[in-house]
């Protein structure tokens, strides 16, 4: 018997634990709640990755920390945040997949490298189209991304948040209640550093412990191997040590990086021996490190 209460969730309220078979009180808040937590609940680790500002970086650090992160062995899982350019789809070339629904809610797609993916992206018919919602409506669809995903199982839960400290990254802190870490992705000119200051305040704020700061598009290096600092030198650096969080180090301006980004290719597997590689791979031990040092001991 299928028992839908003032929710209207649907399937949600049918597998929620409100649900008696004749009559469930839930509201829709509380069966978000039970939602949210039942999933998140099998999940290790909750990292978002942010900088307030736009362009910065974050996807492409989300996505290539995501991957090495499942390289290393891990089950991990890509939560694509931003709403309004959900760009987590054309950097895995996976444009044209699509979600399905079941009973228990909808499956992630799942890379080779067995990484599950969520994004608005995969759910909208024509990826030129834009997403014109106002904050109620994005406040419910978070929810569908933490809650109604099947997460399953996961080491690491890594959220590629869009710029601003507004209703998106206000609502997954408070409905994951724990959120383990926030990488601050910043470029090294003032303008970037400004917002990115805003972004440590907000998660400090908000009781998220904060991994570190890596600086994106740090320098760029010539074939003669001379280094151009074009966006300042060591704003990443002199930010952490300002601020007194450990600095995650620094990914080069590389075109590489742009090519194989819009090519669907992680540079993490399409360029494995590149700097920035191996500066994403580093990114991945500290998290490690910041999450559980024992396992990093461990391994
Ligand atoms: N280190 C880098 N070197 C060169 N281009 C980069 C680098 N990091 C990101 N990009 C490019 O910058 C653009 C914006 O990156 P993106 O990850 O979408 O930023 P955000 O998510 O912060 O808006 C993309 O075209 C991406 O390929
Ligand atoms: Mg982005």
């Amino acid at each position: 018997m299928v028992v839908t209460g003032d929710c209207r969730l649907l399937h949600t309220c049918e597998m929620c634990e409100y649900n008696n078979e004749t009559d469930c009180k839930a509201d829709k808040n509380e069966h978000n709640r039970w939602l949210v937590n039942k999933r998140m609940g099998d999940i290790k680790y909750k990292l978002i990755v942010g900088s307030n500002k736009g362009g910065v970086g974050k996807s492409t650090v989300t996505t290539n920390l995501a991957v090495a992160l499942a390289e290393k062995g891990f089950k991990v899982g890509l939560a694509d945040a931003d709403l309004h350019g959900p760009n987590i789809p054309k950097l895995l070339n996976a444009e044209d997949v699509r979600l399905k629904s079941t009973d228990e809610g909808i499956d992630p797609y799942e890379t080779t490298n067995g990484l599950k993916v969520a994004s608005l992206g995969f759910l909208i018919e024509d990826p030129n189209m834009h997403i014109a919602w106002r904050d109620a409506v994005k406040y419910d669809f978070i929810i569908e991304l933490l809650g109604n995903i099947q997460w399953g199982e996961l080491d690491y839960l890594l959220i590629d948040l869009p710029p601003g400290t507004g209703n998106e990254q206000i609502t997954i802190i408070d409905f994951i209640g724990d959120v383990d870490g926030a990488v601050i992705v910043t470029t090294p000119q003032e303008l970037a550093l400004l917002d990115a200051r805003k972004m440590i305040s907000f998660a400090r704020d908000s009781n998220v412990p904060i991994v570190g700061v890596i600086e994106n598009m740090s320098h760029f290096v010539c074939d003669a191997g001379k280094k151009y600092y074009i966006f300042g030198e060591g704003g990443g650096k002199k930010l952490a040590d300002e601020l007194v969080l450990p600095y995650l180090g620094e990914i080069p301006l590389d075109s590489d990086i742009v090519s194989k980004s819009d090519q669907g290719e992680p540079v993490v597997i399409s360029l494995p021996d590149s700097p920035a590689a191996k500066a994403f791979l580093q990114l991945a031990e500290n998290c490690q490190k910041f999450l559980n040092p024992e396992e990093v001991k461990a391994g």
